[in-house]
């Protein structure tokens, strides 16, 4: 099933290049991966589906109805959950589970429900002990997994992430594919990480000068690599 459609989706930004010529895509029940250069137009992409950007051109359809007027827009924005490429963008309020129980508070939960779901959500997450802490004391990985706390706690049925594993050292990489395995959820997930996409979605596509592109699974390949960790106990993605 479509759960999301994009139809001949054009933008350019006014005064600078364009960023898509005509794009279409469908987000149904398989995890879709988007790679490609900086500044190719990933993040543009989510914020036109977000209703933060308008395309030149052409409409987004949510469970087949067009979204164009305000009262669709806000079920799109209830139904799909979308993590910012940067966690800052996300987090505003003092403490960690201030910022997760904002959305639950902010759909009409009362406090002590809205708290409860924040506590579940921290501690499936396994944040539980942050729950106190100052949210702009905290290092950039555990504020990218505090942000995407503030969305899986308002129960999405779609999930947007934009470079969920910035800042995220390997083993927590590990366990958010763990994390994202356990949802079942459509998503899009951009990375540039491909080991990640290859992981946790089931279609990569690269985007490029405007176009979305197929990554065939036979172009993956190996070779040896040196890293990082030295001699540190770390895990290798297998690809
Ligand atoms: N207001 C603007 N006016 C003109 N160009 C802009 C504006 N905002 C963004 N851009 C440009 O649009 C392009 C696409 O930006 P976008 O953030 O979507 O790229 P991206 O693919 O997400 O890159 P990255 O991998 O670095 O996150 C960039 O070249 C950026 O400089
Ligand atoms: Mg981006």
């Amino acid at each position: 099933m479509t759960a999301l459609l994009l139809e001949d989706i054009s933008f350019c930004h006014p005064g600078g290049g364009c960023l898509f010529h005509h794009l279409k895509l469908a987000i149904g029940a398989e995890r879709v991966g988007f790679i490609g250069p900086n500044g190719s137009g990933k993040t543009t992409l989510f914020h036109i589906i977000m209703g933060l950007l308008k395309p030149d051109s052409g409409r987004i359809l949510l469970d087949g109805r067009q979204v164009n007027d305000v009262r669709a827009w806000r079920q799109l924005r209830r139904q799909v959950g979308f993590l910012f490429q940067d966690a800052d963008d996300q987090l505003f309020s003092p403490t960690v589970l201030e910022d997760v129980t904002f959305g639950p508070l902010n759909m009409g939960d009362d406090g002590p429900t809205a708290k409860a779901k924040a506590m579940a959500t921290l501690e499936s997450l396994d944040l539980a002990g942050f729950a106190g802490r100052i949210t702009h004391q905290l290092s950039g990985g555990e504020k990218k997994l505090v942000a995407l706390a503030t969305i899986l706690v308002m129960a999405p049925e779609i999930l947007l992430l934009d470079e969920p594993t910035n800042n995220l050292d390997m083993a927590t990489r590990e366990r958010l594919v763990a994390i994202l395995a356990d949802l079942n959820l459509p998503m899009v997930i951009i990375s540039h990480d491909f080991d990640f996409l290859a992981k946790s979605t089931d279609i990569i596509y690269s985007l490029d000068h405007g176009h979305l592109h197929r990554s065939e699974s036979s172009h993956l390949h190996s070779h040896p690599h040196a890293h990082i960790y030295g001699d540190h106990p770390h895990a290798h993605g297998g690809y």
